[in-house]
């Protein structure tokens, strides 16, 4: 078999999917398949009835017809051609849609087949999410994580966390993790996920996949301009990476709201969520073209340094509290508490977590700006009120999706849930704590808390968020019965350990710099090994839904009709 070469972890994968299908097999002969199936119709045996709980597989196994309906629900492609391990009531209430109406339709439909035979043809709309899953996890390895551990063992080593040579590392780091990380999946899932929860089909998909390339080139070109600083092939490279992002984002837009508009499915506000975050990523794809130039044409070091502290804070809180937050928020509505049966809260709280949100982002911006430019103290204090309703909204938003309630439908991407939304807690209890902590310690602006606040921020909440969703939604998308694969325990520990060591002792570097210099260097390696572990482990199931998990299901095994 052509996976077998491909090393220990593929056999071992093969041989859990191929028990799986075995035992879907087994329970199929139990059940019989449906007239449609044999096309013997008086000998064929019926699955007596389909229930709540059945598996979508063994109702597309029994009867493939079945394929139709639900497709009308917003299947389309989800689990390949055999369709997801997942029960129907799961899939049910992921759609949002009506488990009785469905139940009906489908034991219809195993009665009476149609005549007509469903050929399933995977679409580029079904497999696209793949492709920028895949570049998402490459670039983060690559040029963010490489860049981001060099750049923390070079603080380690050197005994200073400002060092000014290494700032275009340290911001072309971010770029490709801010766009290339999390722009990439946020892109890829919602190119699968927004379509099927509007209970439609994706707006040009051609287009679409040509946003990932755009968006590659404006990286690579940027990481290149990054590098280069200054000169007219910086000025060249910086300029084509943000007209190219720009285009990327702005064609994403477009088509997340076409296929919206071709949506019958009724507004809901977690969808308002969303829009925000995206009209921020174009903002702030627009903000770091500004923060690039600022740079590059900065006469002296003196300047650049002022126009770093001038417009880095805002960008990157544009970046984190406005596209990142945002959208993870949005998405978490709408995803958490069916995909893990937490229920719904007592009282709704989604608008007020929007306005929050915003509100508490644009007054962060200008009250920054303004005490940045003027030293006034009425902004002093308006940045303080931002900072104050940050965990304010972290709080409400925890409180919103019940994350601390026991889930009904637990799974191994849950811890990762659970412990991002733990991290976002922490990372905004520091915001209203940054201002008195740095008076305490005599800075403005204490680098050392920022820095530990902000990688919380991005490693506990947000990477720890990708994992997660990823975890779940990628098996059901192979149609891999995710009891099937890895726990993900060692990723999960090493992650949580890395950032968890990172966050204390970058606070640490000012009061025990003797300490804490020569420790922050490993956590930089501990963390990228386990994003490492859990992108193969990613990309292995991908590549099952891709090519062999077909041929794996697709070899011949006789079902017997009683
Ligand atoms: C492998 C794990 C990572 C390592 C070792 C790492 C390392 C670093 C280092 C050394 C800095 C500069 C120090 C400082 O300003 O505090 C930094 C800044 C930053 N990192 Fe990371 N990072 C990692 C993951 C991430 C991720 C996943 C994201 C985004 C989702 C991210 C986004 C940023 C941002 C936005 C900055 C600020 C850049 C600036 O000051 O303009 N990092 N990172």
């Amino acid at each position: 078999m052509e996976i077998a070469s491909d090393g220990q972890n593929d056999r071992r994968s093969v041989t859990k999917v191929m028990a799986g299908v075995e035992r879907i097999l087994q329970s199929c002969k139990k059940m019989g398949p449906c007239e449609g199936k044999t096309g013997k119709a008086e000998e064929s045996l019926r699955m007596k009835e389909i229930t709540a709980s059945t598996s979508i597989r063994e109702i597309l196994q029994a009867c493939p017809s079945a394929r139709r309906i639900f497709d009308k629900h917003g299947l389309h492609g989800c689990g390949g051609e055999n369709g997801p391990a997942e029960s129907l009531e799961f899939f049910a209430s992921v759609h949002e849609a009506d488990l009785g109406a469905i139940l009906r339709d489908l034991n219809a439909e195993m009665q009476k087949p149609q005549q007509e035979p469903y050929v399933y043809q995977e679409s580029l709309a079904d497999y696209i999410y793949r492709r920028f899953f895949k570049w998402g996890i490459a670039i983060m390895l690559s040029l963010g994580g490489m860049w981001g551990v060099i750049s923390l063992l070079q603080i380690s080593l050197r005994k200073e966390l400002l060092q000014p040579d290494l700032l275009p590392a340290i911001h072309a780091h971010a770029h490709a993790m801010i766009f290339g990380w999390v722009g990439l999946f946020v892109m890829g899932f919602a190119y699968q996920s927004f379509p099927r929860f509007k209970v439609t089909t994706l707006w040009r998909p051609r287009l679409a996949n040509l946003t990932l390339y755009l968006m590659l080139c404006g990286i690579l070109t940027r990481a290149a301009a990054d590098v280069l600083q200054h000169g007219a092939a910086a000025l060249a490279l910086g300029s084509l990476s943000v007209i190219v992002e720009l285009t990327a984002i702005s064609l994403f837009i477009l088509i997340i709201l076409k296929t919206s508009a071709r949506s019958l499915a009724p507004h809901n506000p977690y969808e308002t969520l969303i829009l925000s975050a995206l009209a921020w990523f174009l903002i702030q794809a627009v903000f770091s073209g500004l923060f690039f130039f600022a740079q590059a044409t900065a006469g002296s070091p003196e300047q650049t340094i002022f126009r770093i502290a001038l417009l880095d804070a805002p960008l990157r809180d544009m970046q984190l509290f406005g596209f990142a937050a945002l959208i993870i928020a949005g998405v978490s509505q709408r995803f958490v508490p069916v995909v893990y049966g937490l229920g719904k809260p007592e009282h709704d709280h989604q608008r007020l977590i929007f306005w929050l949100m915003n509100g508490s982002l644009v007054l962060d911006i200008a009250s920054y700006m303004t005490l940045f430019m003027t030293g006034s103290r009425i902004a002093g204090f308006f940045l303080e009120a931002a900072y104050v309703l940050m965990p304010v909204w972290a709080v409400l938003l925890v409180i919103q999706l019940r994350v601390f309630k026991q889930p009904t439908q637990t799974d191994r991407s849950w811890k990762f849930i659970r412990a991002a939304y733990v991290w976002l807690l922490i990372a905004m209890v520091m915001m209203p704590l940054l201002m008195p902590y740095s008076a305490i310690e005599g800075e403005a602006f204490s680098h050392a808390f920022w820095g530990a606040h902000r990688h919380a921020f991005t490693v506990g909440f947000v990477s720890m968020m990708i994992l997660g969703v990823s975890s779940r939604v990628v098996p059901i998308l192979a149609g891999i019965d995710s009891k099937q694969l890895s726990s993900l325990w060692g990723p999960f520990v090493l992650l949580n350990a890395g950032c968890a060591g990172r966050v204390v002792l970058q606070v640490l570097t000012e009061s025990f710099p003797g300490v804490a210099y020569p420790l922050i260097g490993l956590t930089g390696v501990i963390e990228l090994s386990a994003l490492a572990w859990w992108g193969v482990g990613l990309w292995h199931v991908m590549n099952l839904a891709k090519t062999h998990r077909a041929s794996v299901l697709k070899a011949p095994i006789p079902i017997e009709a009683h």
